[in-house]
């Protein structure tokens, strides 16, 4: 007997019917950068379309992602002043701590809000922790992530995200948020996270780069597979509730390999490079911005991906409603 594959995909219907990767808006997640000031929605340059909005103009974006159908955003905040132990990250009047109350009361419980907790951008040097000499000194910075974990769950937050690779912050974040009373605040972990090229944009978003060296010390090696596996299994067993890999682009392999490994869900995190790349191909004529755009989405949630981080939320979900995606 000939095979016929072919067979299921002559009629649209057809297709739609035996989609095996169905995707949906509550998985979505959107990454919002908040800054100090008033009245300011500012373009970041290398992310058209992406802007850090004051906490007056925020309610305004938020409110057009609810309107998409996307209930889920992430905070990345720009402080005014930045220091070198990264106080702006635990403060109480930190500029994450104030959007959240104020996103919290308009909103209430229809925004889900998680916060990255993470000190690069409240540094004044750029690294995601303090630092002894040259380097990002592991124990003490525990204190101050667990610290700013704790400061975002009182001003609001629902679920908190720590991005800064330190060794054993999971079990510092969860014991400082039980210890405190917030025992139903869940811990998303960026586990999987390499050092990348692809992370560019966001640094000029949140003016985050490193003044000097890299964060090759705390970041993972792209060639690194096992690694990565054994990044995601110490952080389930340091309790963390769900898994971040990241970027998501190339690194489809990882999703697939931790979301059959472990039993809790697995976030895929398009990052800046993914949606610069794109703005700066759909805008030369290159490349069809909606179409790279779905299979970007598609391919995070064939690999494995129950939840989806992207700059591209809200296009996401017009896809989803024109049935391109789906
Ligand atoms: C903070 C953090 C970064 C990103 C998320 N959290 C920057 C970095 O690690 O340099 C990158 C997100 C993006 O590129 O969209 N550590």
């Amino acid at each position: 007997m000939i095979q016929r594959p072919r067979r299921l995909r002559g009629n649209a219907l057809l297709r739609k019917m035996v989609r095996e990767t169905r995707v949906d808006k509550s998985s979505l997640v959107y990454p919002i950068f908040v800054r100090e000031g008033r009245n300011i929605q500012e373009e970041i340059p290398t992310m058209p379309g992406q802007y850090r909005y004051t906490i007056d103009k925020m309610p305004g974006k938020l409110e057009e992602l609810k309107k998409a159908g996307v209930d889920s955003v992430i905070f990345f905040g720009i402080p005014e002043e930045k220091d070198e132990a990264g106080s702006g990250a635990y403060a109480e009047n930190g500029i994450v701590q104030k959007a959240l109350r104020e996103a919290k009361r308009q909103f209430g419980e229809d925004l889900y809000l998680i916060t990255d907790v993470c000190m690069c951008e409240y540094t004044s040097h750029g690294h995601c922790g303090v630092l002894k000499g040259h380097e990002v000194d592991n124990d003490p910075t525990l204190k101050l992530l667990a610290r700013t974990a704790l400061s975002h769950a009182q001003a609001g937050a629902d679920m908190v995200a720590p991005s800064d690779m330190m060794d054993g912050r999971v079990l510092a974040i969860r014991n400082e948020l039980d210890e405190k009373g917030y025992t139903q605040v869940p811990i998303m972990s960026y586990a999987v996270k390499y050092a990348s090229g692809f992370y560019g944009p966001f640094r000029d978003a949140a003016g985050s780069a490193p003044s000097f060296g890299d964060r090759k010390s705390y970041q993972m090696d792209f060639h690194n597979r096992k690694e990565g596996i054994k990044e995601a299994l110490t952080d389930v067993e340091e309790g963390a509730d769900l898994l971040i890999i990241k970027p998501a682009l190339a690194y489809q392999d990882m999703i697939r390999e931790v979301a059959d490994l472990v039993e809790i869900p697995v976030a895929a995190y398009s990052v800046s490079g993914e949606y610069a790349m794109v703005k700066a191909g759909a805008q030369l004529g290159y490349v069809e911005e909606d179409r790279m755009i779905a299979e970007m989405a598609v391919g995070a949630f064939r690999a494995g991906a129950s939840v989806y981080i992207t700059y591209f939320a809200e296009e996401t979900a017009r896809l989803m409603d024109a049935g391109v995606i789906g």
